[in-house]
Protein backbone atom coordinates (compact mmCIF):
# COMPACT_ATOMS: atom_id res chain seq x y z
CA UNK A 1 0.00 0.00 0.00
CA UNK A 2 1.61 3.34 -1.07
CA UNK A 3 0.98 6.30 1.25
CA UNK A 4 0.54 9.69 -0.09
CA UNK A 5 1.85 13.18 1.64
CA UNK A 6 0.65 16.64 -0.52
CA UNK A 7 3.05 18.78 0.22
CA UNK A 8 1.52 22.18 1.85
CA UNK A 9 4.23 24.17 -0.13
CA UNK A 10 2.16 24.09 -3.18
CA UNK A 11 -0.94 24.85 -1.71
CA UNK A 12 -2.84 28.11 -1.55
CA UNK A 13 -2.06 29.41 1.60
CA UNK A 14 -4.72 32.14 1.86
CA UNK A 15 -7.21 29.17 1.44
CA UNK A 16 -4.86 26.86 3.46
CA UNK A 17 -7.64 25.19 6.00
CA UNK A 18 -10.11 24.60 2.73
CA UNK A 19 -7.12 22.68 0.88
CA UNK A 20 -6.22 21.20 4.00
CA UNK A 21 -9.10 19.83 4.60
CA UNK A 22 -10.16 18.83 1.10
CA UNK A 23 -6.50 16.54 1.36
CA UNK A 24 -7.92 14.79 4.13
CA UNK A 25 -11.18 14.14 2.85
CA UNK A 26 -9.32 12.74 -0.67
CA UNK A 27 -7.97 10.43 1.65
CA UNK A 28 -4.32 11.85 2.07
CA UNK A 29 -2.14 9.85 4.53
CA UNK A 30 -0.14 12.64 6.11
CA UNK A 31 1.03 16.39 5.23
CA UNK A 32 4.38 17.25 4.66
CA UNK A 33 5.67 20.29 5.24
CA UNK A 34 8.30 21.92 3.79
CA UNK A 35 10.45 24.30 5.98
CA UNK A 36 13.51 26.41 3.97
CA UNK A 37 16.08 28.69 5.10
CA UNK A 38 17.86 30.44 2.19
CA UNK A 39 20.51 29.33 3.03
CA UNK A 40 20.80 25.42 2.98
CA UNK A 41 18.25 25.86 0.30
CA UNK A 42 18.09 29.18 -2.09
CA UNK A 43 14.53 29.57 -0.95
CA UNK A 44 12.82 30.81 1.72
CA UNK A 45 9.16 29.38 3.11
CA UNK A 46 7.35 29.07 5.98
CA UNK A 47 8.70 28.55 9.94
CA UNK A 48 7.09 26.86 13.22
CA UNK A 49 3.70 29.34 12.81
CA UNK A 50 2.53 27.91 9.55
CA UNK A 51 3.14 24.25 11.06
CA UNK A 52 1.24 25.30 14.25
CA UNK A 53 -1.43 26.42 12.08
CA UNK A 54 -1.69 23.33 10.26
CA UNK A 55 -1.33 21.25 13.19
CA UNK A 56 -4.40 22.93 14.71
CA UNK A 57 -6.37 22.33 11.35
CA UNK A 58 -6.01 18.99 10.50
CA UNK A 59 -6.39 15.71 12.45
CA UNK A 60 -3.89 13.94 9.29
CA UNK A 61 -0.11 13.20 10.92
CA UNK A 62 1.92 16.06 9.80
CA UNK A 63 6.18 15.54 8.71
CA UNK A 64 8.10 18.62 8.73
CA UNK A 65 11.07 18.20 5.83
CA UNK A 66 14.25 20.70 7.47
CA UNK A 67 15.49 22.14 4.75
CA UNK A 68 17.61 24.85 7.05
CA UNK A 69 21.42 24.57 8.35
CA UNK A 70 22.19 23.53 11.46
CA UNK A 71 18.65 21.37 11.94
CA UNK A 72 19.40 19.77 15.54
CA UNK A 73 19.06 23.89 16.83
CA UNK A 74 15.29 23.66 15.91
CA UNK A 75 14.05 19.86 16.89
CA UNK A 76 12.03 21.05 19.80
CA UNK A 77 10.74 23.82 17.87
CA UNK A 78 9.33 22.09 15.86
CA UNK A 79 8.11 19.06 18.22
CA UNK A 80 6.27 21.83 20.08
CA UNK A 81 4.42 23.49 17.01
CA UNK A 82 3.18 19.82 16.34
CA UNK A 83 5.50 17.69 14.15
CA UNK A 84 4.78 14.04 14.33
CA UNK A 85 7.73 13.77 12.14
CA UNK A 86 10.82 15.69 12.24
CA UNK A 87 13.16 14.93 8.77
CA UNK A 88 16.82 16.43 8.94
CA UNK A 89 19.16 16.88 6.35
CA UNK A 90 22.03 14.80 6.28
CA UNK A 91 24.38 16.75 4.26
CA UNK A 92 23.72 19.77 6.94
CA UNK A 93 23.67 17.91 10.43
CA UNK A 94 27.34 16.29 10.93
CA UNK A 95 25.98 15.16 14.41
CA UNK A 96 23.09 12.44 13.03
CA UNK A 97 23.26 10.35 15.93
CA UNK A 98 22.94 12.83 18.20
CA UNK A 99 20.23 14.99 16.21
CA UNK A 100 18.32 11.67 15.49
CA UNK A 101 18.24 11.09 19.39
CA UNK A 102 16.94 14.26 19.75
CA UNK A 103 14.10 14.12 17.71
CA UNK A 104 13.14 10.80 19.28
CA UNK A 105 13.63 12.51 22.90
CA UNK A 106 10.75 14.58 21.78
CA UNK A 107 8.64 12.18 21.43
CA UNK A 108 8.74 12.03 17.64
CA UNK A 109 9.46 10.18 14.56
CA UNK A 110 13.00 10.62 12.98
CA UNK A 111 13.39 11.29 9.40
CA UNK A 112 16.54 12.01 7.53
CA UNK A 113 16.46 13.15 3.98
CA UNK A 114 19.52 13.26 1.58
CA UNK A 115 20.13 14.86 -1.96
CA UNK A 116 19.58 13.40 -5.53
CA UNK A 117 23.81 13.74 -5.36
CA UNK A 118 24.27 12.34 -2.17
CA UNK A 119 24.96 9.04 -1.96
CA UNK A 120 22.70 6.10 -0.04
CA UNK A 121 25.95 4.89 2.12
CA UNK A 122 26.16 8.32 4.55
CA UNK A 123 23.14 6.50 5.58
CA UNK A 124 24.79 3.35 6.56
CA UNK A 125 25.33 3.45 10.24
CA UNK A 126 22.16 4.91 11.35
CA UNK A 127 19.57 2.73 9.60
CA UNK A 128 18.58 0.61 12.13
CA UNK A 129 17.42 3.62 14.04
CA UNK A 130 15.42 5.99 11.57
CA UNK A 131 11.50 5.66 11.37
CA UNK A 132 11.96 7.44 8.02
CA UNK A 133 14.34 7.72 4.91
CA UNK A 134 13.97 10.66 2.74
CA UNK A 135 15.03 10.27 -0.88
CA UNK A 136 15.00 13.89 -2.90
CA UNK A 137 14.12 13.60 -5.92
CA UNK A 138 14.56 16.57 -7.46
CA UNK A 139 17.45 19.40 -5.81
CA UNK A 140 15.18 20.85 -2.72
CA UNK A 141 14.48 24.29 -2.53
CA UNK A 142 11.32 24.32 -5.31
CA UNK A 143 8.66 22.80 -5.93
CA UNK A 144 6.95 21.80 -9.46
CA UNK A 145 10.50 20.23 -10.88
CA UNK A 146 11.68 17.45 -13.03
CA UNK A 147 11.59 14.26 -11.06
CA UNK A 148 16.01 13.18 -11.63
CA UNK A 149 16.02 9.72 -13.46
CA UNK A 150 18.73 8.18 -12.01
CA UNK A 151 17.48 8.85 -8.32
CA UNK A 152 15.93 5.61 -9.42
CA UNK A 153 18.29 3.79 -9.04
CA UNK A 154 19.07 4.80 -5.14
CA UNK A 155 15.77 4.24 -4.11
CA UNK A 156 16.34 0.70 -5.58
CA UNK A 157 19.39 0.17 -4.00
CA UNK A 158 17.94 1.71 -0.37
CA UNK A 159 14.60 -0.60 -0.61
CA UNK A 160 17.28 -3.71 -0.87
CA UNK A 161 18.97 -1.94 2.03
CA UNK A 162 15.96 -1.36 3.93
CA UNK A 163 14.13 -4.58 3.84
CA UNK A 164 17.14 -6.33 5.41
CA UNK A 165 18.26 -4.12 7.97
CA UNK A 166 15.39 -2.04 8.80
CA UNK A 167 12.16 -3.21 7.23
CA UNK A 168 9.74 -1.27 9.88
CA UNK A 169 11.48 2.27 8.32
CA UNK A 170 9.51 4.33 5.51
CA UNK A 171 10.95 4.71 2.56
CA UNK A 172 10.04 7.77 1.08
CA UNK A 173 10.49 10.07 -2.00
CA UNK A 174 10.29 13.63 -2.64
CA UNK A 175 10.02 15.87 -6.00
CA UNK A 176 8.82 15.58 -9.10
CA UNK A 177 6.11 13.03 -8.71
CA UNK A 178 3.19 13.16 -10.94
CA UNK A 179 1.12 10.56 -12.04
CA UNK A 180 3.84 9.24 -15.01
CA UNK A 181 6.63 9.22 -12.03
CA UNK A 182 4.83 7.98 -9.00
CA UNK A 183 4.09 4.01 -10.97
CA UNK A 184 8.05 3.86 -11.64
CA UNK A 185 9.22 5.29 -7.77
CA UNK A 186 6.83 2.58 -6.53
CA UNK A 187 7.93 0.03 -8.34
CA UNK A 188 11.65 0.76 -7.41
CA UNK A 189 10.73 0.52 -3.72
CA UNK A 190 9.44 3.93 -2.40
CA UNK A 191 6.42 3.38 0.01
CA UNK A 192 5.54 7.15 0.94
CA UNK A 193 5.12 9.56 -2.26
CA UNK A 194 5.52 13.84 -1.33
CA UNK A 195 3.60 15.44 -4.02
CA UNK A 196 2.71 19.01 -4.11
CA UNK A 197 2.39 20.60 -7.49
CA UNK A 198 0.63 17.49 -8.66
CA UNK A 199 -2.25 18.11 -6.10
CA UNK A 200 -2.48 21.46 -4.82
CA UNK A 201 -1.19 23.08 -8.30
CA UNK A 202 -3.91 21.11 -10.33
CA UNK A 203 -6.47 23.14 -12.32
CA UNK A 204 -9.22 20.67 -11.59
CA UNK A 205 -8.51 21.04 -8.51
CA UNK A 206 -7.29 18.36 -5.56
CA UNK A 207 -9.75 15.52 -5.04
CA UNK A 208 -9.25 14.96 -9.03
CA UNK A 209 -5.73 14.95 -8.93
CA UNK A 210 -5.59 12.77 -6.01
CA UNK A 211 -7.69 10.20 -7.83
CA UNK A 212 -5.08 10.49 -11.09
CA UNK A 213 -2.13 9.90 -8.64
CA UNK A 214 -3.85 6.72 -6.94
CA UNK A 215 -5.27 5.68 -10.60
CA UNK A 216 -1.67 5.82 -11.54
CA UNK A 217 -0.76 3.58 -8.79
CA UNK A 218 -3.20 1.25 -9.78
CA UNK A 219 -5.35 1.81 -6.39
C1 LIG B 1 11.23 20.46 -2.66
C2 LIG B 1 10.30 20.06 -1.56
C3 LIG B 1 9.14 19.27 -2.01
C4 LIG B 1 8.20 20.00 -2.93
C5 LIG B 1 7.71 18.99 -3.91
O1 LIG B 1 12.33 21.09 -2.13
O2 LIG B 1 10.98 19.28 -0.58
O3 LIG B 1 8.42 18.69 -0.93
O4 LIG B 1 7.12 20.59 -2.28
O5 LIG B 1 7.04 19.65 -4.89
P1 LIG B 1 6.60 18.98 -6.26
O6 LIG B 1 5.72 17.80 -5.92
O7 LIG B 1 5.88 20.08 -6.96
O8 LIG B 1 7.86 18.53 -6.96
ZN1 LIG C 1 9.76 18.15 0.95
Amino acid sequence: MIKVAPSVLAADFLKLGEQIREAQAAGADRLHMDVMDGRFVPNISFGMPLVQAVRRGSTLPVETHLMIVEPERYVEAFAQAGADTIIVHQEVSPHLDRTIQVIKHHGKRAGVAINPSTPIEVLGEVLEQLDLALLMTVNPGFGGQHFLEYTLRKIRQMRALLDRRNPACELEVDGGIEPHTAPRVAEAGARVLVAGSALFGAADGFTAAYGRLQASLGS
